[in-house]
């Protein structure tokens, strides 16, 4: 049985190169791994009033997580952070306290930009944001996927060889630390 990888998605951006990495991800992985690709459409804003009686569509996200033996977030950056709209699903899958749905999960974290640095500041800051409240986070390889705006065609599908090498890689490591993770804790 292939390990099943929620992999989040921080932009809701219909052409959103975000989406289009996780797609290339999914598609790069290999048989251990089964990856689903996870938008935030429609996931409400965490309200701490809400929290005794939580609306269906956060327990419907924490129960995708919790079935889930990993995790990876593909992450655009917004202002040198992440997207309001991955904090706010963090937020929401983080509780309630000591709860985290992401509790001993495995985490990869992917950075991407269509600029030169490739999203780096908004990985970091997910890193930081994530430590606490996740199982391990793979540290190495790290992978922050710069000029994305040329590598795609019109169909979703990666264009830029050197592209197609590090998504491999990057896969490939996550897999291998996964299933690291799962035998030390058997
Ligand atoms: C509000 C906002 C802030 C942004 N800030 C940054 C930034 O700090 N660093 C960066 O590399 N790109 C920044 N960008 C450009 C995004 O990287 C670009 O819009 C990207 O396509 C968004 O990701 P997506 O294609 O997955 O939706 C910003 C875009 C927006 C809309």
């Amino acid at each position: 049985m292939p390990h099943q990888v929620l992999v989040i998605v921080g932009s809701l951006r219909k052409e959103a190169y975000s989406l289009k990495v996780a797609h290339a991800l999914a598609k790069a992985a290999p048989a251990s791994l089964k990856l689903s690709v996870e938008t935030l459409q429609g996931l409400s804003f965490f309200n701490q009033d809400l929290e005794a009686n939580p609306p269906a569509d956060w327990l419907a996200f924490r129960d995708k997580i919790k079935a889930s033996d990993a995790v990876i977030f593909v992450t655009p950056e917004y202002n040198r952070s992440i997207p309001g709209v991955l904090r706010n699903a963090i937020d929401v899958a983080s509780r309630p306290p000591g709860k985290s749905s992401f509790l001993g999960k495995p985490v990869g974290i992917v950075g991407n930009s269509p600029g030169p640095l490739g999203g780096v500041s908004a990985a970091m800051e997910l890193k930081r944001s994530m430590s606490g409240i996740c199982g391990p986070i793979l540290g190495q390889p790290e992978i922050y996927l710069t000029q994305v705006g040329n590598s795609f065609n019109e169909q979703g599908e990666v264009t830029n060889e050197g592209f197609t090498k590090v998504i491999q890689q990057y896969v490939e490591a996550f897999a291998a630390f996964v299933e690291r993770q799962k035998k030390a804790m058997a």
